[in-house]
């Protein structure tokens, strides 16, 4: 089977583009399943759910979150209510609304889903490590296991991938927007990627107007963060894997505009 997973999509620019790019890229590569780090696919910041629909109508079949999850009330209700298409961080505490993982029903295959936040230069959460090994007992009977680990630091992504290695299909991380050359599959079969990139606006800071953000950094006072505008770049990891055994055969990164 083919998984394709897409780096954090930006804004509504990263949503147009994932429904201009995703079905011929689908029929081209026969893929099976497509998920998506949506946390900042609303106008604006954080995921809506109108955002969180228009991916999911686009083709994308599953959509992981992070740091932003949050930001807007309006989801917290539609993350309740959709738990096999929609999960946000694991380590969360457990009022959170939504869940940490999920299973995904292909006909052949059952993959499960875990969505995890790393606590390095982020929010104080759970143990993500002690998290992820309390999760992993409930999807043994998945054939394969993906997880997306939103986190900051490169080192605490790596250490993951290790500790997870053989353990789980792929470990594929997400936040930092800016995709990293080391695709791997480590040496138990486990297949890795430090950070999948984004979907979003090519010229721009993460996704957003440069102008904003320099402001920022110059000034120290707030400004506004606007999502840039301009062609988008189409960024993650297409994942060929044995649908019976979750055996991972090849790792290709994926990076158009
Ligand atoms: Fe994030």
């Amino acid at each position: 089977m083919n998984i394709l997973f897409l780096g954090d999509v930006v804004g509504q620019p990263g949503c147009q583009a994932v429904r201009r790019f995703l079905p011929g890229f689908k029929r081209e590569h026969s893929v099976d399943v497509v998920i998506a780090n949506g946390e900042n696919s609303a106008i604006g910041n954080g995921i809506l759910p109108q955002s969180a629909n228009h991916l999911l109508d686009s083709g994308v079949d599953l959509l992981t979150t992070g740091n932003h999850v949050f930001r807007r009330r309006e989801i917290y209700p539609y993350l309740d209510a959709h738990p096999g298409q929609i999960i946000r961080p694991a380590n969360y505490p457990s009022s959170a609304p939504g869940g940490g993982y999920t299973v995904y029903a292909g006909g052949r295959f059952q993959l499960g889903v875990i969505n995890l936040m790393g606590v390095v230069f982020m929010e104080a959460l759970d143990n993500p490590f002690h998290t992820v090994d309390q999760i992993l007992p409930k999807l043994k009977d998945c054939n394969a296991i993906l997880v997306d680990f939103h986190a900051e630091a490169t080192g605490e992504k790596r250490a993951m991938g290790f500790y997870l290695d053989g353990r789980v299909t792929a470990v594929i991380g997400t936040h930092t927007h800016v995709q990293t050359a080391d695709e791997q599959i480590l040496p138990k079969g486990t297949a890795y990627l430090t950070d999948a990139g984004m979907v979003g606006p090519e010229q721009s800071v993460l996704g957003v107007k440069p102008e904003a953000v320099l402001k920022r950094h110059l000034t120290h006072m707030p400004s506004r963060f606007e999502t840039a505008d301009g062609p988008c770049r189409i960024q993650g990891i297409l994942l060929n894997v044995e649908a019976k055994s979750g055996k991972v055969n090849k790792v290709t990164r994926v990076n158009l505009v």
